[in-house]
Parts: C-alpha cells; sequence; structure tokens
C-alpha cells in the first residue's frame, strides 16, 4: 500500500482516527489534507486516550512523518496546545506543516461565530473554518509561511481586516475579551478606518507563534514526493466525511472543503497516479452533527434505536460535546459514496454498538413523490423530503469482552452469525471487500480479515 487515502463514507465520526491509526503503524508519513480543528479524532492506545482535532492520527506513533499538507486551514494556537497536551504524555510528534496552508485568525472565528448567532448559519464548529476558506479562495488568507514574515504578514492583515469588521459589525458583534482583551470594548467603527491597534494585537501573537513553528514550516510537498521517491508507505487522512464535501455533500449544509478522496491529491500534492488504494471508513450505522438533511435519522426520545445507538455508540462529539443525531445504516448514500471516492477496501466501525438490538434496519431505496430512488437527489430540500425503503435483518446479542477478543483474533466466524451476516451483506450490496471490522474503540479490538480471511 505505498499510498492509501483514508476518507469518511458518511457525515463524518466514521472513526477514521482509529483506522488510520491501525494503518499508520505500517506507515512512514501520515498527512492531512484538508479541514482543520473542526475534526475529532479519537485515537486510543494501550489504554490511553489521544483526543486530536488538527494534527494527524500518526502522531501517537514516534516513528511516523506527520504532515498537515497544503489543503488544510490552521489555527495555529490550537496546533501549539495539542502538541503541548501530547507532550504531557510523553509523545514528541514528527510533524510538518505546509508552508502553503493557510491560517485560521481570530477573525474566522469571530466571522463563523457571528453568523451561527445570527440564526442563519448551519451548526458549524465555529472554529472559522469556513471564513478561512472564504479568504483562500478570494485570495486574501494569510498562509502559514506569512508567519515568518512580519512585513508580509502585517500587509495582509490590514488589507484583510476592516472589510471583515464590517461583516462583523453589521451582525452586530465584537471583539471577544477572551482574545484580545485590550481591544474588546473598542468601538469597530473606529477599527473598520484604521485597523491597526487590531493588526498590531494580531501580528505580535501571530509571529509568536510562527517562530514557535518555525522549524516545522517546510514545503511539504517536497516532503511526500521524496518519500515517494524512496518508495515510503504513505496515508492521506480525510477529515469530516463525503456528505460534507463542499461539492457532493448535502449543499448547504456541507463543511467548505473537498471531503472526497480526489481532495487529496489537491490538499496533499499528490497526484491520482501515485494513489494506489482508497480506503473508506463506513460506521455501521449513521451518525450527522449540525443541521441539514437526514433521511434515516430515528429520534432519540420516541425510537429506542435512536437512544440505542446514541448511547451505545457515545455519540457525543469530540470537538464541540454536542448530541450526535442517529440512524439506520443508508446504503444509497454509501452506493454514492463508493462511487465518488473509488474505494477499493472498506473498514466496517462500531459494529459492536449494534450488539443487543433484536432488529436491525438498512435503508436499500428512497420514495419521492411516489417514485422509487436509488441515488440521491441533489438538492437537500429534495433529500429531507425522502422517505426511507428499509430492509430489515435480524439483530444480535451484546458482544461479551471475550467475544471481541475471540473474533479479532480469529475472524468473522468467531461472531455471532447475524453480525456476520450483516457484515456480509454490506459488503454485497456495495461491492467492496470489507478488510477491517471495528468492535471496540481499542486498536487491538478490529478484525484484520486481510489476516483472518
Ligand atoms: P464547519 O466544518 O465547522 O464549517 O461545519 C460545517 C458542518 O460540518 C457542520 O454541520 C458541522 O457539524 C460539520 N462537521 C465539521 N467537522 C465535522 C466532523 O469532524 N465530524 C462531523 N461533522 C463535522
Amino acid at each position: 500500500m505505498p499510498v492509501t487515502v483514508i476518507v469518511g463514507a458518511q457525515w463524518g465520526d466514521e472513526g477514521k482516527g482509529k483506522v488510520t491509526d491501525f494503518l499508520a503503524t505500517q506507515a512512514d508519513i501520515v498527512s492531512r489534507f484538508q479541514g482543520g480543528n473542526n475534526a475529532g479524532h479519537t485515537v486510543i492506545v494501550n489504554g490511553v486516550t489521544h483526543k486530536l482535532h488538527l494534527l494527524p492520527s500518526g502522531v501517537v506513533n514516534p516513528a511516523v512523518k506527520n504532515v498537515l499538507g497544503n489543503g488544510l486551514v490552521v489555527d495555529p494556537k490550537v496546533l501549539l496546545q495539542e502538541l503541548a497536551s501530547l507532550a504531557d504524555k510523553g509523545l514528541v510528534p514528527q510533524l510538518f506543516i505546509s508552508d502553503r496552508a493557510q491560517v485560521i485568525l481570530p477573525i474566522h472565528r469571530w466571522l463563523d461565530g457571528a453568523a451561527e448567532d445570527s440564526g442563519g448559519g448551519i451548526g458549524t464548529t465555529r472554529r472559522g473554518i469556513g471564513p478561512t476558506y472564504t479568504d483562500k479562495v478570494q485570495r486574501s488568507g494569510v498562509r502559514i509561511g506569512d508567519l515568518l514574515d512580519p512585513r508580509r504578514l502585517r500587509e495582509r492583515l490590514h488589507d484583510m481586516l476592516p472589510e471583515h469588521l464590517l461583516v462583523l459589525r453589521h451582525r452586530g458583534s465584537h471583539i471577544p475579551a477572551s482574545d484580545y482583551e485590550a481591544l474588546a470594548a473598542a468601538d469597530l467603527s473606529a477599527l473598520i478606518a484604521d485597523p491597526t491597534p487590531l493588526v498590531e494585537a494580531m501580528a505580535e501573537e501571530y509571529l509568536a507563534y510562527g517562530a514557535q513553528l518555525r522549524e516545522r514550516i517546510v514545503d511539504t510537498v517536497a516532503l511526500l514526493h521524496d518519500g515517494l521517491n524512496h518508495n515510503a508507505t504513505i496515508v492521506l487522512e480525510g477529515a469530516q466525511g463525503t456528505f460534507l464535501d463542499i461539492d457532493h455533500g448535502t449543499y448547504p449544509f456541507v463543511t467548505s472543503s473537498n471531503t472526497i478522496s480526489g481532495g487529496a491529491c489537491i490538499g496533499a500534492g499528490v497526484p491520482p497516479t501515485m494513489i494506489d488504494s482508497v480506503c473508506g471508513i463506513v460506521k455501521a450505522y449513521t451518525t450527522r452533527v449540525g443541521s441539514g438533511p437526514f433521511v434515516t435519522e430515528l429520534d432519540y426520545d420516541t425510537d429506542a434505536g435512536g437512544k440505542h445507538l446514541t448511547d451505545a455508540g457515545h455519540e457525543f462529539g469530540t470537538t464541540t460535546g454536542r448530541r450526535r443525531r442517529c440512524g439506520w445504516l443508508d446504503l444509497v448514500l454509501l452506493r454514492r459514496a463508493v462511487e465518488l471516492n473509488g474505494m477499493t477496501t472498506i473498514a466496517l466501525t462500531k459494529l459492536d454498538v449494534l450488539g443487543g438490538l433484536s432488529e436491525i434496519k438498512v435503508c436499500v431505496a428512497y420514495e419521492l413523490d411516489g417514485t422509487r430512488l436509488t441515488r440521491m437527489p441533489s438538492d437537500a430540500a429534495d433529500l429531507a423530503r425522502c422517505v426511507p425503503v428499509y430492509e430489515s435483518l435480524p439483530g444480535f446479542e451484546k458482544l461479551s469482552k471475550a467475544t471481541v477478543v475471540h473474533a479479532s483474533e480469529q475472524g468473522l466466524s468467531a461472531l455471532p452469525k447475524a453480525a456476520a451476516d450483516y457484515v456480509r451483506y454490506i459488503e454485497q450490496h456495495l461491492e467492496v471487500p470489507i478488510e477491517l471490522i471495528g468492535l471496540g474503540p481499542g486498536r487491538e479490538e478490529t478484525i484484520d480479515r486481510r489476516k483472518t480471511g
């Protein structure tokens, strides 16, 4: 597997962190290629839980080179905090940051929050992701490399801030004291006319971050291609999921980057001809955070299945703590995800969560205005009106610790028959081999069918 891309096949939170960590044990380089600290990866190694938002999942392995590629939006403050928290656990990762990646500035967070507070938001993570990508496309953004150049950084801030402050004022928002106490009471109109005090406060703060990160800021495309030239094994780790993709997701209820496998080429600078395999991470059921259509959603309060999936799956966001919306597996979406990503293999996660349900439903088609659909409509409003057509499969008992240990060693045949049949059912419908099956959060609670058959 010289170059493997890992992508989420649903709306994020499929358990990519665990799978990337699993594959990272065989990798030389792990690179993220889009998004920022809106992601939430939980990796558990030897009983120690690592909650990562920005860093690649390979950071828990000291032998792996980790990369934040050019396609990312990086909040340097969060980055330094995550590095410090790893250092507290004795981990000092090899980490390299693209000089081309965009910088999330406080103004981006303020704009994101103000948009959400205005009531017109889509339930973002409020981390400033959308406004930072907007600045990138508008060619007014600050890149990580600019943090090493005081004159350029000040120039960029001077150009960018007045327009953003106008929007902030329009939304009735202000500068939070938690960011710049001295400017919290500042008159935004005065700053729009002359942003110098804010430019100076930000420049001072962000130049200090640049100084701390200096050794790690490199041309990551060169790093990855040097690796390719030496036959390195590379994992390109996606964040969020297929249906949060800005082009292919449930627009406008999406994130602002290309989350599908094609995004890896752009966001890491690795061409399509170099990619050998694409691993799609499929959660054994479906979850979504934030607003937007969700055909197979189950109500937490009125549907026992919804409560079971949420509670047994601990479906609360790693990044925001929000309760995730839960529902049955949706094969209409997953077939599209297979097409979009060109999946060569699937990792099915959290199969154990279904244990204890007497019946498991799977959505095989939609009905819209009396017509049966096997492909999702492009329009989010139409998708929201679709009614799921279910097939019902038998459930299985809660998996005991012994069954999990046994199955992780022996394979599918050591699982209850209904659990193994569920895996085969999905595999037949998607026509992609399911090679990894997650039975719990730990790295060792995994069936690797490449070994067990
Ligand atoms: P943003 O990425 O913060 O702009 O949020 C846009 C949408 O993507 C919102 O619905 C978020 O809840 C969702 N989102 C962003 N990152 C993740 C993630 O890592 N997992 C699940 N949903 C996410």
